[in-house]
């Protein structure tokens, strides 16, 4: 089974290029972030904690998010890939993927980084905030987000370069959702 990490800063393109990726190839996807949201939506005790961190821009702490992780995948045996979005966000998410993989005889196959200029990604937030409406899509959360972003989750582009999983797809304004997309499948197909 592939295990695909699918990395970038808020707004760089997670979800939207782990829709276009499972189409392509059947994978399965977990969004911890969208997780958290479905948690809240349907007043669940751990949507009631999540949704203090969510609202401000805080990382639900590690040990919580590790396990919820882990009996997501445990639901997705048979798949032939899993794309993680918005996991691992700490080196200790990182570690515990690590052991959590190795435990099932699996490993992290590939960490593929959407390398955005920051400078389009809070426009890309506030035009989605009137889209869908996300608690979080607000100017002092989204700089929230990116503070969080640049200390706790950017070391990790070291670690996974430490680990020799490293694939930074870089993007620019011409190539649009479909190019960007493009290029990511692309470069699965020469891992599947
Ligand atoms: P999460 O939901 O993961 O939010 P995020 O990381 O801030 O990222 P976004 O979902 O906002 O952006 P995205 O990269 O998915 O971009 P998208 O495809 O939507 O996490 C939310 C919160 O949950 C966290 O702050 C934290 O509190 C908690 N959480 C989640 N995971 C956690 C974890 N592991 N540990 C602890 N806490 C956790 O695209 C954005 C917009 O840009 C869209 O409108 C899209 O149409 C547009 N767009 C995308 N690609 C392109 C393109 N190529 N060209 C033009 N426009 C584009
Ligand atoms: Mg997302």
């Amino acid at each position: 089974m592939l295990n695909i990490v699918i990395f970038g800063a808020p707004g760089s393109g997670k979800g939207t290029n782990s829709a276009l990726i499972v189409e392509a190839f059947k994978f399965d996807h977990i969004s911890t972030g969208d997780v958290l949201r479905t948690e809240i939506k349907n007043g669940t005790e751990l949507g009631k904690i999540a949704q203090a961190y969510i609202d401000h821009g805080n990382l639900i702490p590690d040990e919580l998010m590790i396990n919820i992780l882990a009996s997501k995948y445990d639901t997705l045996k048979d798949s032939k890939g899993v794309i993680f979005d918005g996991f691992p966000r700490t080196i200790a998410q990182a570690e515990a993927l690590k052991k959590m993989l190795e435990e099932r005889g699996e490993k992290i196959s590939t960490m593929i980084n959407l390398e955005v200029d920051e400078s389009l990604l809070m426009d890309r937030l506030l035009r989605r905030a009137t889209l869908e409406g996300r608690a979080d899509d607000n100017e002092v959360t989204i700089k929230k987000r990116f503070e969080v972003y640049h200390s706790q989750t950017a070391p990790l582009i070291e670690w996974f370069k430490g680990e020799g999983l490293y694939k930074g797809i870089a993007y620019t304004e011409d190539m649009g959702i479909e190019g960007m997309a493009n290029k990511i499948i692309e470069y699965i197909k020469t891992i599947v």
